[in-house]
């Protein structure tokens, strides 16, 4: 059955990688994969057109569809908008809880090739592989009430900082297996020394335990955690944690691996659905010029094959093919020694494609 693929270019530099992505896909198409690719506007893009960040039919097109392929969105241009229901990020997030998108996998991987780009020592990242879990439909991103009111004479801004226990178990459970499938580590972060939510949050995990026997379970708090990715990032092997804590901790964890241009990610309903993104923004600094990395929405391509489309021999073939141009010595800015010729956008796109042909 043709399976069908959203793309979603975005802002910024998204619609650059998106190409790269797109080109991607047709080569997958012309090794076999039965797939049917449409695009739509969301995010400025679509505010820009729509007046929306999330216009109705990017929605129903993204729910009709097995799976989601999304560049960035986000920009200057927008930041200005006091209504932050119009505001780019509020496209993304929209589609996040729309399509129940809970589980987000953000794995922080080193290419061997890349250890001298990291922003630690080589010795301390060399083989580094963790799999941060993130919550991403609830938490402090999501809890009510929230806003801004006038309180005794003066403005007050406050949100709301809520799990339930299902929410908890259910980003447990993926967590949990996640791990039995790598190391069988799992580490919970929390900050369960000053807030309730967390208290709850780490009973959950400790409840859920016995039941994944094979996985040893630790918890850490936050500060302590963010520390520790840049002391001894190898300690951990899959980290568990809610909405904004992993937000700011894969922001670190793919840093340690040279760039943040080379991580893709994925976000996973109950059904299976998944949208995948590369970790980074939109970087509307460099936008139209030609010089994004387009690795990790390439590599965000293999996620979907993986966890979506079910078709992991291709997805290891991308991987094994984005491998191989990084021994070829190419290297986009962001990940160029200083002295280092800079590939562009599509360059690096032609040497993907290439390495992943003759891979066939
Ligand atoms: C991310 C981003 C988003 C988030 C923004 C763009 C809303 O930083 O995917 O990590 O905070 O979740
Ligand atoms: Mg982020």
């Amino acid at each position: 059955m043709t399976q069908k693929v959203l793309l979603l270019p975005g802002d910024g530099i998204g619609p650059e990688i998106a190409a790269q992505a797109a080109r991607l896909l047709e080569a997958c198409q012309n090794a076999g994969l039965d797939i049917e690719v449409e695009e739509a506007l969301v995010g400025g893009s679509a505010f820009d057109a729509f007046g929306e960040p999330l216009p109705a039919e990017t929605l129903e097109k993204a729910k009709a569809a097995d799976a989601i392929l999304l560049g960035a969105v986000g920009g200057p241009k927008w930041d200005k908008l006091d209504d932050l229901s119009k505001r780019p990020e509020k496209g993304l997030l929209g589609l996040r809880k729309n399509l129940g998108l809970f589980g987000n996998l953000r794995p922080a991987l080193l290419y061997p090739q890349l250890a001298s780009a990291s922003s630690l020592k080589p010795e301390l990242v060399a083989g580094l592989d963790i799999m941060i879990v993130r919550e991403l439909t609830g938490g402090i991103y999501f809890g009510q009430p929230r806003g801004i009111e006038e309180r005794n004479g003066e403005r007050v801004g406050f949100n709301t900082y809520v799990y339930s226990e299902s929410e908890i178990e259910r980003i447990g459970r993926v967590a949990f297996e996640m791990a039995q499938k790598r190391g069988g580590k799992l580490c919970s972060v929390d900050k369960a020394n000053v807030l309730e939510v967390t208290i709850l949050w780490r009973e959950v995990m400790e409840r859920l335990a016995p039941e994944y026997p094979d996985v040893e379970l630790s918890h850490m708090y936050v500060d302590n955690a963010a520390m520790q990715l840049v002391r001894a990032p190898k300690q951990f092997d899959v980290v568990v944690t809610g909405n904004m804590f992993g937000d700011i901790l894969s922001d670190a964890a793919a840093m340690l691996t040279g760039s943040i241009g080379m991580l893709p990610s994925a976000s996973l309903n109950e059904s299976g659905q998944g949208m995948y993104e590369p970790c980074h923004g939109s970087a509307p600094d460099i936008a139209g010029q030609n010089v994004a990395n387009p690795l990790a929405m390439m590599l965000s391509v293999a996620m979907m094959l993986r966890y979506s489309l079910d078709e992991p021999t291709l997805a290891e073939r991308i991987e094994a093919a984005v491998g191989d141009v990084l021994d070829q010595g190419l290297r986009t800015a962001d990940i160029a020694q200083p002295g280092e010729v800079h590939a562009s956008t599509v360059e690096m796109g032609d040497a993907v494609l290439e390495a992943f042909a003759k891979r066939g």
